[in-house]
């Protein structure tokens, strides 16, 4: 059967590093006849966390007018998932960070969400791969919280201007993940 894969991007730049990755991602995963659905939060309406503790109670993820329901079933169904992104101040995008935290309402509700298997891909300008770990740290923490398994990590510095992916291994790195789903 084949596996199931969400992946969830945070560049506002469709020509940016890490879509070319993504890209690269999903083509190698379609290739090893993975079912791969992506959700570019960027371009969703998307909003914080508000703790009302109400998930999944008025027959969808999340009770405010959010699209994260539109992205909740996909999580709940799949074997894998994907976090794609670049480093925005030293953390993750504000769209994307929206919906890593409305993954608490798979928590909140009692909601099967674990045992999946989850990768990150994320890019930065600064040369220095430390400031990566202001997403690779919480994507570890977040994974062993709901007990994924990450089958790897793309992390790429040095890359600013789209085009900076291609002097880099990203793109290769990120098609070989696929394999590992
Ligand atoms: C609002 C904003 C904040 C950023 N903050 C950082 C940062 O803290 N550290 C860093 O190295 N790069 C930072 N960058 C640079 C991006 O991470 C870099 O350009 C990356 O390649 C963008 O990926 P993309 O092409 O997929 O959008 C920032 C870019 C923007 C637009």
């Amino acid at each position: 059967m084949s596996k199931k894969i969400v992946v969830i991007t945070g560049s506002p730049r469709k020509n940016g590093n890490s879509f070319a990755m993504t890209e690269a991602f999903v083509k190698a995963a379609e290739a090893e006849d993975c079912e791969v659905t992506r959700f570019d939060a960027a371009f969703m309406k998307l909003g914080g966390c508000h703790a009302c503790e109400t998930c999944f109670s008025k027959g969808k993820a999340c009770s405010f007018d959010d699209d994260f329901n539109k992205i909740a079933p996909y999580i709940g169904e799949a074997d894998g998932i994907v976090f794609s992104t670049p480093v925005y101040w030293y953390s993750y995008p504000a769209q994307i960070k929206c919906v890593i935290d409305k993954i608490y309402s798979f928590c909140v509700a009692g909601k099967a969400v674990a045992d999946k298997k989850c990768a990150l891909i994320a890019c930065c300008e600064e040369e220095d791969k430390t400031v990566l770990d202001g997403v690779r740290v919480p994507y570890e923490r977040t994974a062993a919280l709901l007990k994924w398994k990450s089958v790897g990590e793309v992390l790429v510095p040095g890359v600013l201007n789209p085009g900076d992916i291609d002097k880099t291994n990203g793109k290769e790195e990120a098609a070989a993940l696929a394999k590992k789903f």
